[in-house]
């Protein structure tokens, strides 16, 4: 069968032959795929840099997809850290790492939105006890993941959603998904978080794709200049895009009810994060999100592969199409 394959940590991945999977235990199943998002997650997969990698090629990336098996049913999947990802014609699952997707469900549309929706819809579902009129903050809300926890947000009755992030174009399109104010978090640091504390002191939970120094310094911003310190304020890290490590103010944890959580694969148990998974098939498949998918043949995957760090659409590569 043909796949994206990567023989080299520091090359994209070809479109090449790849020996087709075989189903061994009683839950797998062979499935055709039919669409597979190219996440964040899936380039560091592909160039050997996530931490779950064991440096063994070649191998297949893609960690989540859309197809359907013998059985006809059109599902949503995700893989457990394996050389056999999604990027293929052939893919095995385990059933039970899958959904079964409600009539009518655009293969390319829940592709490119259940990664970044999963991780404000389930941090907000299972790291926090979120109420209808809290407010919230969207640190890093430019990219996919962001733009979804804005209208995730929305769904969930957000009072507030004030929308940070460092490009000026895309934050102008984030009120039209509901976003209530919009930080930008370029030029001195100063102004950045002069603007932060005016605009979002106030936040409930924070989501934050951001970590690293704009991360510590928003936190300083927010703790700094809130009203009622004794409201409690949860910081919930999710993504790191701008660095691994944040020098947290210690005076933030002191000076304000402030705790700060994590939301991903271990702090939420797949089981957890499975029950979440059928409602939000439904709202994308409703069309409650905008989602910006580029749909891509996989024999196109290796001149597509430098855009997905560049382009504000997800990458969706199609083996069928
Ligand atoms: N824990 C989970 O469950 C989970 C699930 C999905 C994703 N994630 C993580 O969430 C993060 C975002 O994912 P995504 O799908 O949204 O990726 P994405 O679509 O590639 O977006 C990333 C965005 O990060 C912004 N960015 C990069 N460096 C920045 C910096 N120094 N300051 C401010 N903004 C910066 C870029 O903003 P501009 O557009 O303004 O350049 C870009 O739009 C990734 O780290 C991903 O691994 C976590």
């Amino acid at each position: 069968m043909k796949a994206a394959v990567v023989s080299s940590f520091g090359s994209a991945p070809r479109y090449e032959e790849f020996p087709s999977p075989a189903a061994a235990a009683d839950d797998e199943m062979i499935i055709d795929v039919i669409a597979a998002g190219l996440h964040p997650r899936v380039r560091s997969q592909a160039d050997g840099s996530h931490y779950t990698s064991t440096g063994e090629l070649p191998l297949v990336p893609g960690i989540d997809g859309v197809g359907r098996g013998r059985d006809g049913l059109l599902r949503y999947f995700i893989l457990p850290d394996t050389r056999m990802g999604t990027m293929a014609e052939q893919t095995v699952i385990d059933a039970r790492r899958s959904i079964v997707l409600p009539a009518g469900s655009d293969p390319i549309a829940v592709a490119a939105a259940m990664n970044p929706a999963m991780s404000s819809w389930v941090a907000l579902r299972q790291r926090v006890h979120f109420e209808a009129g809290q407010n919230v903050l969207v640190l890093g809300a430019t990219g996919s993941a962001g733009q979804m926890a804005v209208q995730v947000a929305k769904l969930f009755g957000a009072g507030q959603i004030i929308a940070a992030g460092r490009t000026a174009g895309r934050l102008a399109g984030l009120p039209a998904l509901g976003a209530t104010g919009t930080v930008l978090l370029d030029g001195d640091a100063g102004g950045a978080a002069r603007r932060l504390g005016q605009s979002a002191s106030d936040a409930d939970v924070v989501i934050d794709y951001l970590w690293g120094q704009p991360a510590a310094a928003a936190m300083a911003a927010v703790v700094t200049d809130r009203a009622d310190r004794g409201k409690p304020l949860t910081w919930i890290q999710i993504g790191s895009v701008a660095g691994a490590t944040a020098p947290i103010p210690s005076a933030a944890l002191r000076a304000a009810r402030l705790q700060i959580v994590g939301s991903g694969q271990g702090s939420v148990s797949s089981r957890e994060i499975l029950a979440e998974l059928p409602a939000l098939a439904r709202e994308i498949t409703a069309g409650t999100f905008h989602v910006d998918a580029r749909p891509t043949p996989l024999a196109d995957v290796e001149q597509v592969w430098a855009d997905a760090a560049r382009t504000a659409q997800r990458i969706v590569l199609t083996p069928r199409i």
